[in-house]
């Protein structure tokens, strides 16, 4: 498998074989600013940040930070010359959900709507926000008007995890608290293309407290129908299921528990069966071994639209930024 070294690097001479455009709605947080200058500075996308321009260069040089501000656009959301014509089409986009032009109006104030508004008329290529916001405030946005690609109905999310010698992606740690089987299923397969997308080669383990035929209960049984789904619909891919986290990833356990599989002791993607399961565990694997975790990367949406978490670091920002660019170069 990849190293971690090797996929960060990976990742960002990707990014920057065709630049893309990022909008960054917190444009006042200092971590965004951070970040905007190493990404600036690395040439490996261009930025719009969201935010008042004088608040943000008096930061920027409050700072220190080498950041010719130049280089990046600035916008203030209500005095946008597009804040018109964004407000008109989420009136249109919305209004069978009961939005009228008022609320329109005030939602179009909101950072997070005005980004993702960006996003969906091709005025940035991706969009990454949440390191102040909630996840809800970040991706409801999105959900509501960039929605789904065709033929998925479901966002789900992914985690890069860069463990010591190896980069595992782990499903859905972030959006879908209690998936069905159908969902899972999905899930999975959304998972299996990501991580061929980042150069990974997908070797799918359903988790769950059980093995195999040996466990029953119904936590069980849906992860064996979610397993039975996506052999099914995609017979060329990896599956095995239901496994428990050892036998997917220690080649011992894995012979004994399934000696036939071709996925247990060497999984490379990790689905798990809920978000309580799936949160706690890369958030485990995170602290407890120091390993990084690029992500949540969302999946299944039209345009890409990233969501970072309110503890997130400089690098955090970096790396998602640099995914949400490389997911903008498929569009
Ligand atoms: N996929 C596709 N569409 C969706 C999804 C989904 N997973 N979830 C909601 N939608 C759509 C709905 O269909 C609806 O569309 P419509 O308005 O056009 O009919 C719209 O989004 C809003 O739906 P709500 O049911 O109101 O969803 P809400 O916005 O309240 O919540 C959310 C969606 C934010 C994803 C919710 O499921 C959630 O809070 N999940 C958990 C997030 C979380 O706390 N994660 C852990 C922290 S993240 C971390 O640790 C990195």
């Amino acid at each position: 498998g990849i190293t971690p070294h090797m996929f960060q690097y990976q990742l960002t001479k990707w990014a920057k074989k065709v630049i893309k455009h990022i909008v960054l709605p917190e444009g006042t947080d200092e971590r965004i600013l951070k970040a905007t200058a190493r990404l600036v500075n690395e040439e490996v996308v261009t930025l719009t940040l969201l935010g008042d321009p004088k608040e943000i260069a008096l930061s920027v040089k409050r700072l220190g930070l080498t950041l010719d501000l130049s280089r990046i656009r600035i916008i203030n959301p209500a005095h946008s010359e597009y804040y018109e014509d964004y407000v008109n089409t989420l009136y249109e986009l919305r209004k069978n959900k009961s939005v009228n032009m008022e609320m329109a109006r005030d939602l179009m104030t909101d950072v997070s709507y005005f980004g993702t508004m960006m996003v969906y008329k091709g005025h940035a290529d991706g969009m990454v926000s949440g390191a102040i916001h909630t996840t809800q405030h970040t991706i409801r946005p999105a959900l509501q008007f960039v929605k789904t690609k065709p033929g998925i109905t479901v966002v789900s999310s992914v985690f890069f995890m860069c463990l010591p010698d190896r980069v595992s992606v782990f499903g859905d740690c972030a959006v879908n608290p209690n998936p069905t089987a159908e969902q899972l299923a999905e899930i999975a397969i959304s998972s299996a293309a990501s991580s061929q997308r980042f150069g990974i080669e997908p070797r799918i383990a359903m988790l769950s407290y059980s093995s195999g035929s040996s466990g029953e209960g119904e936590d069980v049984e849906k992860v064996r129908q979610a397993t039975e789904i996506v052999r099914q619909k995609r017979p060329d891919l990896k599956v095995e299921g239901p496994i428990q986290y050892d036998a997917a990833v220690d080649p011992t356990v894995g012979k004994q528990k399934l000696p036939n599989s071709e996925v247990a002791g060497q999984a490379s993607v990790l689905i798990f069966p809920d978000l309580n399961t799936g949160n706690n565990t890369y958030k485990a694997v995170q602290r407890e071994t120091g390993a990084l975790a690029i992500g949540p990367m969302l999946q299944g949406l039209n345009k890409p639209v990233n969501d970072l978490s309110r503890g997130c670091t400089v690098d955090d920002i970096f790396n998602t930024v640099i995914i949400t660019a490389i997911q903008a170069q498929e569009e």
